[in-house]
């Protein structure tokens, strides 16, 4: 199967879906942390290339619900963000648009801007601790042809029994110039079971 993954400098998904003996090359506008299949640049590059399924992880700053006060303020709109705002919305547009088959796009919760223009809510919303990992953030999933993502190792329970800071351990990073890149790489547990739920059922 040839897999696109759009967004992503980490690698964890493409990695996930290669050792699962797919064809999957990822596309940012960084390099790449892990050697492998991947495209430095726009990702509307590729679009039209024929994928079988594309894993899509957008810019969220402008769209996330945790932001949405600095759109919001009363006295002061702040017009650069509803640009960017708008403009990341259109960008999130083209790729539930494009014309591939099977797609997931993934992002946080979003604000009803983002919504309005995008067209639509996401279709699940999933959490890190559902996946092994005793953290929660939550991960909203569009989907095209593709089934609801299912659960593969509930740590719930762990999860719930720990401070706040460390359920909330992205949160709480300390300021850093690499904590944009921590916060937003993908969780190997969420991963690996796109690789093995999608990778099949395509
Ligand atoms: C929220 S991060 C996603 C990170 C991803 N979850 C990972 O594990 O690597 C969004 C990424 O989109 C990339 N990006 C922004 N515009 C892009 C474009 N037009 N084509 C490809 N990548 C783009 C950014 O460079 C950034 O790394």
């Amino acid at each position: 199967m040839k897999v696109l993954v759009a967004c992503e400098f980490s690698a964890t998904v493409r990695e996930a879906f290669t050792r699962r003996g797919h064809f999957a090359m990822s596309c940012d506008l960084l390099p790449t942390e892990i050697y492998g299949q991947h495209y430095i640049g726009k990702v509307e590059d590729l679009l039209d290339m024929n994928w079988d399924l594309m894993i899509a992880h957008p810019p969220c700053t402008y769209l996330s619900n945790s932001g949405v006060t600095w759109l919001t303020e009363t006295n002061d709109p702040n017009l650069d963000r509803w640009y960017k705002m708008e403009e990341g919305a259109d960008f999130f547009k083209l790729l539930l648009d494009s014309d591939i088959s099977h797609k997931a796009i993934e992002n946080p919760i979003m604000h009803k801007y983002a919504i309005d223009i995008i067209g639509r809510k996401q279709d699940q919303i999933i959490h890190p601790y559902e996946f092994g990992h005793p953290e929660s953030k939550s991960t909203c999933l569009w989907l095209y042809n593709l089934p609801k993502l299912k659960a593969t190792n509930n740590v719930y329970s762990q999860f719930i029994s720990l401070p706040k800071r460390e359920r909330e351990r992205l949160h709480y990073l300390p300021p850093s110039v690499d904590r944009w890149k921590l916060r937003s790489t993908t969780f190997q547990g969420i991963a690996d079971a796109m690789a093995e739920q999608w990778g099949n059922d395509v």
